[in-house]
């Protein structure tokens, strides 16, 4: 870990065509920047993100994330550009890496190929068919020569197909000697770290170029690339599922945020939603299914089904039209239409469709709670704060609205009553 890592994060971004800061839009569920910085966080104990449009907010949302992050703000009125952006900050380590905070593919295990040439500055480069709008590289042999930004590139410059991806590594003293020698006598006015390159070539220095994968070291400009990036990152957190033993019918239907645990030989089917924090073990989520925050354990879900936040499922089952949320079901059947909200539920209680757990009284929320073996009939209303115990019967139609004791009926109905011959009067008199 000798290495300091710089994060590049004070741009606007403007082509996003949005007020919330670019590097802060999210991909599976994290802001880009949270990858940049866990990825960096793999190979320094010294991480720096350059900060300055939104910082405070930028850096409030990092440090929910991470708490041993320096940040700096840069000096955008005087010196802007990305030579700007690192100039004054002070690196526990002489070997600097540099990265984009709008890059959220790259990962670990690419970068530390930077770290294996032994060179004065590793330049990262992507060969690419149409490299309009990135900096152009002209190498000769085995060496970078220079950097051209389009902006200040000549017609032959533009033609060429190599481009800088945007990420460095710089040693042996590299930045010290040279960001101080950066100008911004350039088209933008901006002192662009990619002159360093051209400085440390004219002086001997040895400037290697590393070809890396377009895929992951494409920088995220708009909401279009924002997307692409997207299905990337998506179909990466699902393979490395599949290849852990997790079945997923039609991966490409479904959605699964960056720190979803999946565990055994769980079923994930089509059009499935996984967000943040969920945790399934040993489970079946059937088609179009959502769970949100929630564990679920030897249990299958779906389909159409809905977990939300907090909620535990253990040995349970939960068919088509189920919403469970910030509950506790173990060893229970709930096979369709419920609701069952601010609940402990305990084995082997079945529950008919059209329950209802009635745990809001439009001021606050209140709890339920239901024994073993408890059956309880279709339509039945619970109105919280309520306890029902272990082996009691609810007929169908019940308004719960008392505690129950174990081994009772309840049932709450007005008496149905027939008036014979009443159809036809009706509709045909
Ligand atoms: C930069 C490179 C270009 C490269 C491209 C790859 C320069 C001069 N050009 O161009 O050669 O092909 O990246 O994507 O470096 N930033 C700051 N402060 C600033 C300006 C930018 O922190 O004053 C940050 C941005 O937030 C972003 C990164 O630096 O994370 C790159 O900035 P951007 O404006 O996207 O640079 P490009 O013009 O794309
Ligand atoms: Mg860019």
């Amino acid at each position: 870990m000798n290495n300091s890592v710089i994060i590049l994060a004070a741009g606007k971004g403007t082509r996003m065509k949005s007020t919330l800061p670019k590097v802060l839009h999210k991909i599976s569920g994290f802001p880009m920047l949270y990858f940049a910085i866990k990825e960096a966080k793999k190979l320094s104990n010294d991480v720096t993100v350059v900060l300055y449009h939104q910082a405070e907010l930028v850096q409030k949302t990092m440090e929910s994330y991470f708490d041993d992050v320096n940040y700096v703000i840069q000096d955008h009125a005087n010196y802007p550009g990305t030579g700007g952006a690192v100039m004054n900050i002070t690196t526990k380590h002489d070997k600097v890496l540099v990265l984009n905070g709008d890059m959220p593919l790259v990962e670990a295990s690419e970068l530390e190929k930077f770290f294996e040439l032994d060179t004065d500055i590793v330049m990262s480069v992507i060969k690419m068919d149409d490299s309009s709008g990135y900096g152009r590289v002209v190498i000769d042999g085995e060496s970078v020569e220079k950097i051209v930004e389009e902006k200040d590139a000549s017609e032959q410059e533009k033609a060429i197909k190599t481009v800088n991806a945007g990420i460095y590594l710089f040693a042996n003293g590299m930045m010290d000697t040279y960001l101080p020698k950066l100008s911004n006598d350039n088209a933008q006015d901006e002192y662009y770290l990619t002159d360093v390159i051209e400085l440390a070539k004219n002086d001997g220095f040895k400037i290697a170029p590393l070809y890396v994968s377009e895929e992951n070291f494409k920088g995220v400009n708009s909401k279009y690339d924002l997307s692409n990036a997207e299905e990337i990152m998506q179909r990466r957190i699902k393979k490395n599922f599949m290849m852990a033993g997790v079945i997923f019918r039609l991966p490409d239907t479904t959605y699964i945020d960056a720190d979803v645990e999946i565990e055994g030989e769980s079923i994930i089917e089509n059009g499935v939603t996984l967000l943040c924090g969920s945790k399934i073990i040993e489970s079946h989520i059937k088609a179009n299914s959502v769970i949100e925050d929630a564990e679920i354990i030897s249990s299958d879900v779906g389909p159409m089904a809905r977990v939300r936040p907090g909620s535990k499922l253990m040995d349970t089952h939960i068919g088509n039209y189920v919403e469970v949320k910030k509950s506790i079901l173990k060893g229970v059947k709930a096979g369709h239409l419920a609701y069952l909200g601010d609940a402990e539920i305990d084995v082997g209680t079945n529950i008919g469709a059209g329950t209802i757990t009635c745990n809001y009284d439009g001021k606050n929320k209140y709890k339920t709670k239901i024994g073993k073996n408890v059956f309880i009939g279709s339509d039945t209303q619970i109105v919280a704060p309520v306890t029902i115990e272990d082996n009691v019967l609810i007929a169908a139609g019940t308004t719960v609205s008392k505690n129950i004791k174990s081994g009772a009926l309840a049932i709450s109905r007005t008496d149905m009553k027939t008036v014979d011959g009443f159809f036809s009067k009706f509709f045909k008199d």
